[in-house]
């Protein structure tokens, strides 16, 4: 009898849990919905008289599709948006078989609390004394070298090296800075020091430089997509519905900055308690809310915030959470990936937990495991479901029977969770009947980006000024 009592509470247990995780799964109806109320955003960022009132703001890059050919030597590029800042120096010569090869050398900087959060003075004072540190370690500073900038964030383009930040996004803060021209404000920092030149040629998404990385690799890369401390992707898009760049001819991609989707309510009927609180607790409240479902800024924080509820209900490690477990921030992002990664004898996630404070019995270590891999399937599932929306786009806009496209990937949740690709390519594949996709991931595609696109913009000025 009492074992009886015994197996129907843990029975009950075991439903409670699996009631509270199963808000986290999105039926296939549901990410039809929200790849349909994407392709409308999109539809609204790009015509003019929408642009504004538009959460996806669909930012004109300069980036076009005529190739030009490439000046070959050496370039400089900086990779500013995630928790570091990189330095590299880039090669491109020519290849007989491929027509180029690049070569990199590279040096990775972190970046200063209050470099992120102080003036934007700052924050470029320390970048051009990052570039003077790499400069005198390769002895190289007596070279103006072409520079390609790599600067992760919604800007608004004037042309390829020239562009304001609309807004700082994933925990940068900089004062200062939003309005202002970021190219101009790299060449002052420069200009302040005194001790190097540049010539600054570029500046591009990361989302950017990874698809044209991957361009390089693969012809039928049209499509970029970043899913690491932020999340958000870009595309070539017809040059005739890009309405807020002149011109009709070829292409020009298109920086979505998708993660500020659901800004303007489209999200609000799969927005859970635990997103509003990531949300209300953030640097940007309101801001964001498609990124902060999605990306591995937010996703430890999710998974504690379930944690938590499921300790508040008594469900887990006897109602009561540990001192370290109470504080934000807490749980990693990279813990999940690890959890998730244990092979079955739950050690990883012991180990994980006792340095949290936590003793966790067997059962307890499952539940855990459950909480990550529903906030990471959902994540994996949404973001499958933007992406089909701008493939569908780009299969609509071409009027193509079947698009075959390629896509370029970067970013640490894509790269390292143990499940996020395939569940992600998974839902893709799903949504988007009569496409053939592949995807590729790139390597340093942020850095290699930037320095390609500089050889490309190197050129044309060349050809400019002939
Ligand atoms: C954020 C930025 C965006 C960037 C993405 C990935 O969403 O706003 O520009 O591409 O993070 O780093």
């Amino acid at each position: 009898m009492k074992l009886d009592n015994k197996c129907t509470s843990l029975f009950q247990k075991i439903l409670q849990v699996d009631q509270i995780l199963s808000e986290f799964r999105l039926k296939k109806q549901e990410l039809q919905e929200v790849m349909r109320r994407m392709q409308n955003e999109m539809e609204r960022g790009l015509r003019l008289e929408t642009h504004e009132d538009a959460s996806v703001k669909m930012l004109p890059t300069y980036v076009r599709s005529t190739p030009e050919g490439s000046e070959v030597g050496d370039f400089l590029a900086l990779d500013l948006g995630g928790t570091n800042f990189r330095v590299m120096l880039v090669k491109v010569g020519e290849d007989e078989e491929r027509g180029w090869k690049v070569e990199t050398k590279h040096q990775m900087y972190s970046i200063p609390e209050d470099a992120m959060t102080g003036t934007a003075e700052m924050l470029f004072d320390y970048i051009a004394e990052c570039i003077s540190d790499f400069l005198d370690k390769h002895k190289m500073k007596h070279k103006k070298l072409p520079l390609g900038f790599t600067f992760s964030f919604p800007v608004r383009h004037e042309d390829i090296d020239k562009g304001i930040l609309l807004n700082w996004t994933k925990g940068f803060k900089a004062s200062g800075a939003e309005g202002n021209n970021v190219v101009g404000l790299l060449r002052d920092a420069i200009k302040r020091r005194g001790d190097f030149e540049m010539d600054v040629v570029a500046m591009v998404n990361d989302t950017v430089a990874t698809m044209i990385s991957c361009y390089y690799e693969d012809r039928s890369c049209e499509v970029g997509m970043i899913v690491g401390t932020g999340c958000n992707a870009c595309y070539m898009e017809e040059m005739r519905t890009v309405e807020l760049v002149e011109g009709e001819e070829g292409r020009m991609c298109v920086n979505t900055e998708w993660g500020a989707f659901g800004d303007t309510g489209e999200l609000e009927d799969f927005r859970l308690e635990y997103d509003r609180v990531v949300d209300e607790t953030s640097i940007n409240p309101g801001q964001q809310l498609y990124e902060k479902i999605i990306s591995g800024k937010y996703m430890g924080e999710l998974v504690r915030l379930v944690l938590l509820k499921l300790v508040n209900e008594n469900l887990l490690f006897g109602g009561e959470a540990s001192d370290i477990l109470k504080m934000r921030g807490s749980f990693e992002t990279k813990f999940v990936s690890q959890i998730e990664s244990d092979t079955g004898d739950r050690k990883q996630i012991y180990n994980i937990l006792t340095t949290i404070g936590l003793m966790p019995t067997e059962l307890e270590c499952d539940i855990v495991r459950l909480a990550c891999e529903s906030v990471s399937t959902r994540a994996a599932h949404m973001c499958g479901a933007g992406l089909a929306g701008v493939i569908n786009h780009m299969r609509e806009r071409r009027k193509q029977e079947m698009l075959k496209i390629t896509v370029g990937v970067d970013g640490s949740v894509y790269k390292l969770h143990p499940s996020f690709q395939h569940k992600f390519q998974k839902a893709v594949r799903d949504l988007t009947p009569h496409c053939d996709i592949t995807f590729i991931q790139s390597e340093e595609g942020s850095g290699r980006g930037a320095a390609l696109i500089s050889a490309v913009a190197c050129k044309m000025a060349c050809m400019l000024n002939q």
